[in-house]
């Protein structure tokens, strides 16, 4: 069989970025036996600059790459290390480009690439969650996926776009879209008051550093963004509305000052909870999105219902469409963890390299 090369370029050496190239070492001879494609890896960035070698890496810098960043190094620990700035000698026509990081700082690259005539995969959720008039391009391109942005590894994207292009009419899309959230609802469904729950997910790396992060609803927000758009419904995100699970007046105090208040809200999250109870319910953070706009936030939800019965932090999304009018199209499964997310973007480094 013909070798074809794919040389890949990786923005971000997180969590997702380093399981990924994992992945890609781990996996390369048995997906060039089976399809002819050879992963090859020619620049690797963190925030701290850039290793590139147009003709490929040597695995020993890729492996070094790894242990060091694993060990909570940067990159610049590195021999051969390169200003950050100098990204854009390593676009070239063909290559895959993956943006593994979670910064609002990769745009500009991001373009470049596309007009380099490089293919693009995004984990990173802000470039395409921005003002439509910016984030159209990204949509809009033949040479980008972004499978993971909602629900990790699931094929969330894959399915809407299979229910699109085989003419289907989509006309709303509701889901649980955070693992984190849903740990937090199944905590305080237990009993346990919103404080704990709160520090225990942010001690089991659940949450970001600052909780908030995920507690505003945000992320949820720019899943629910992200699924509306692909679906042909240019909303922005004013036109979703978001409850955050804290009060305005602890949005602009400290991490500390914010985690010593959360005893203050256990009993509103516990009454809330006991509410919901009562009346056969419990809740869940759930977002909606239909042509006009949407709404993401606590719903008490029927226990016996499928977004009731959910456990833990695992994703659901139901799609609401003119042949799916009577039971929705669903997903469910695990929507978070590296490996899942990593093996979600290899599939569209693969899907891209091989197609274009
Ligand atoms: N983890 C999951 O389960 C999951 C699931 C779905 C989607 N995602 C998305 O995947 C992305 C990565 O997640 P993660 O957990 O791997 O995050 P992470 O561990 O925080 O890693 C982010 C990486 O990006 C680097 N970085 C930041 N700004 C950069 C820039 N301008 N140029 C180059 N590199 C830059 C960071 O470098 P420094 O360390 O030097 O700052 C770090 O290596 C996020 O957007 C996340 O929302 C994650």
């Amino acid at each position: 069989m013909d070798v074809k090369k794919a040389y890949v370029i990786f923005l971000g050496l997180g969590n997702v970025g380093r399981s990924l190239l994992r992945q890609i070492l781990d996996t390369r001879d048995v997906l060039a036996s089976r399809t002819g494609l050879r992963l090859i890896p020619i620049a690797l960035a963190d925030v701290s600059g850039l290793l590139l070698n147009p003709d490929g890496l040597p695995e020993e810098t890729l492996r070094a790459a790894l242990q060091a960043t694993t060990d909570g190094n940067l990159l610049d620990a590195l021999p051969g290390i390169r200003p950050l700035s100098e990204v854009g000698n390593a676009l070239r026509a063909g290559a895959v480009l993956v943006d593994v990081t979670a910064s609002p700082q990769t745009e500009p690259t991001l373009r470049a690439a596309l007009d380099a005539g490089c293919s693009v995969v995004l984990a990173n959720k802000i470039p395409l969650s921005g003002p439509w008039a910016e984030a159209r391009e990204f949509f809009e391109h033949p040479h980008l996926r972004y499978e993971v942005t909602v629900g990790a590894g699931l094929p969330v994207i894959a399915t809407l776009r299979y229910l699109l292009d085989t003419g289907d009419r989509v006309t709303a899309i509701e889901g649980c879209l955070s693992g984190t959230l849903g740990y937090l609802c199944a905590e305080l469904e237990r009993g346990v008051p919103y404080s704990v729950a709160v520090s225990q997910a942010r001690s089991l790396g659940y949450t970001e550093p600052d909780p908030r992060e995920d507690l505003s609803g945000r992320d949820v927000a720019r899943k629910a963004l992200i699924l509306a758009r692909t679906a042909g419904w240019p909303l922005e995100m004013a036109d979703l509305s978001v409850e955050p699970l804290y009060p305005e007046s602890l949005a602009g105090v400290s991490t500390e000052e914010f985690m010593a208040a959360t005893p203050t809200l256990d009993e509103e999250y516990a009454s809330r909870v006991a509410e919901a109870q009562a009346g056969g319910r419990t809740l869940r953070y759930v977002a909606r999105v239909g042509p006009d706009g949407g709404e993401v936030g606590l719903v008490a939800v029927p226990q016996d219902s499928p977004l009731g019965a959910l456990r833990g932090p695992a994703n659901y999304i139901a799609f609401h469409t003119a042949r799916y009018a009577e039971i929705p199209l669903v997903i469910s499964g695990p929507g978070a963890g590296p490996e899942v997310t990593a093996a979600g973007v290899l599939g569209d480094v693969i899907n891209l390299s091989a197609t274009t």
